[in-house]
Parts: structure tokens; sequence; C-alpha cells
């Protein structure tokens, strides 16, 4: 990861003067916009462990946790700017959530909660991988989540819980309890790339969508736009 997100002087230097340079400049400016820093997780704890290893990296800020085998797109705004802006209005934890069919809710934490719209639900009960007819609605979280640094410490004081893992499903419930966690019906489209069938779909899409007709589809790109 970190060589992937760092110059790579031999490709750069064999493209440097053939038509594939201007190819370049979309990676350097992505390279050149942040600052990367990395932690590793070196125990197999699960999804909240990970997110508490970057406690001292993010401090006193609230964050965004992107799990990359989840691509979400949008022809408009992408998914973690619009989460980002309801952020800025709520000023509390925001998950993005979709819904699936039944027979798919075991694979995801899922969500219920009281309506304040129709994409904006205030989270009362969460469930992490819920067994078969159990799950309390359609409603699976997706891999974009907004925290804030009040997570940490709940993080601290969860106990291991679905798989043994410490899970990021759980803390986001007691947040919820103590004060508020919203989730939010995003626009966009969502692919699971951790699964074959997922990756060859959002191939595809992005093959018609964005390299075809060119459409200037957020991927996520504004991730590092300020909360
Ligand atoms: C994780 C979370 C789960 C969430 C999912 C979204 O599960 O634990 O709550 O619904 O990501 O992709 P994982 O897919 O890592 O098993």
């Amino acid at each position: 990861l970190m060589d992937h997100f760092d110059k790579n002087y031999e490709l750069e230097h064999q493209i440097q003067g053939t038509n594939k340079e201007p190819l370049l400049d979309d990676i350097r400016s992505l390279i050149d916009s942040a600052q990367y820093t990395f932690i590793r997780q070196r125990e197999m704890k699960g999804l909240g462990h990970a997110i508490l290893t970057g406690k001292e990296l993010v401090g006193d800020n609230p964050f965004a946790v992107v799990l990359a085998d989840d691509l979400c797109i949008n022809e408009e705004q992408g998914v973690l700017a619009q989460m980002a802006a309801l952020h800025r209005q709520f000023r509390c934890s925001i998950v993005a959530v979709e819904e699936v069919p039944e027979s798919e809710t075991h694979k995801y934490g899922v969500i219920a909660g009281e309506h304040l719209s129709d994409d904006l639900i205030r989270i009362t009960d969460m469930v992490e991988k819920p067994e078969q007819g159990t799950a309390p609605s359609n409603l699976a979280i997706i891999g974009r989540y907004i925290l804030t640094p009040d997570i940490f410490d709940i993080l601290e004081n969860t106990k291991p819980g679905k798989g043994g893992e410490i899970q990021i499903t759980d803390a986001l419930l007691e947040q919820a309890k103590k004060g508020c966690v919203i989730a939010y019906k995003f626009k966009g489209k969502r692919f699971d790339c951790g699964s074959v069938e997922g990756y060859i779909e959002a191939t595809n899409y992005c093959y018609e969508n964005v390299y075809l007709k060119g459409s200037k589809a957020e991927i996520d790109k504004d991730s590092t736009e300020k909360l």
C-alpha cells in the first residue's frame, strides 16, 4: 500500500515522452493531494479493533472509514461527500446503508430505528450479521462510515462480539444509545468487490459508464475532503 501511493520512478521514467505520459497526471495529482500514513493491525481482531488501531493517528477529529471492497459510485456527489455534508449538519456518526434482500442480511451489520425522512434513520438497534430470519430490518450497513472520535473510548470497552471479534457495529449501537448515530440511504451504486460476481459487475459498470461514456462519476475521490 505504501508503494501504491508513492512515486514509481522506474515506471515514470519509461512512460516519460511516450503517448502514455498524460495518464500519469491523475496519479501524480492524487499522490500530491494528501499525506499518507500507515498503521498495521498486528492481530486479526475485527473491524472495531482495526479502527481503534488508528486512535493516536486520528486524534480528536471526526474521521471516515472506507472499506475498499465496497466500491461506491455516484454520477454527481460522491457517497463520502454526501455523508460529510450530513455530518456537518448533525455533528454525529453517520453510516451508509442499503436495502438488501432478506436472504442477504446475514452478511452485514443491520440497523433499525426511527425515520427522520425517506433517506435518514436515527438508529435505535443494530445487529452484526444476524442469523437468518432475525434481522431487525433489511437495511444493511455498507463500507462507508463517518465516525466521531468518542467512538475510540467506546471501542476500548467493547467486548468481542460476533465471531469473537471487536465489532464496530456493537460500538456504534452503544454510541447511538448514548447520543445519536444516523443511517443514510445514500445516492449512488455500490458494488461488493469482495465477491467475484460483484467485482466483475463493477468492472463492467465502470467500463460502460466511466470509460466508454467518459462520465464524471465520483468514485470517492473526494474522500480526503475535510470534515
Ligand atoms: C463489515 C462490517 C459489517 C458491514 C460490512 C460492509 O463486515 O462488520 O457490519 O455490513 O463490513 O461491507 P465484513 O464485510 O468485513 O465481514
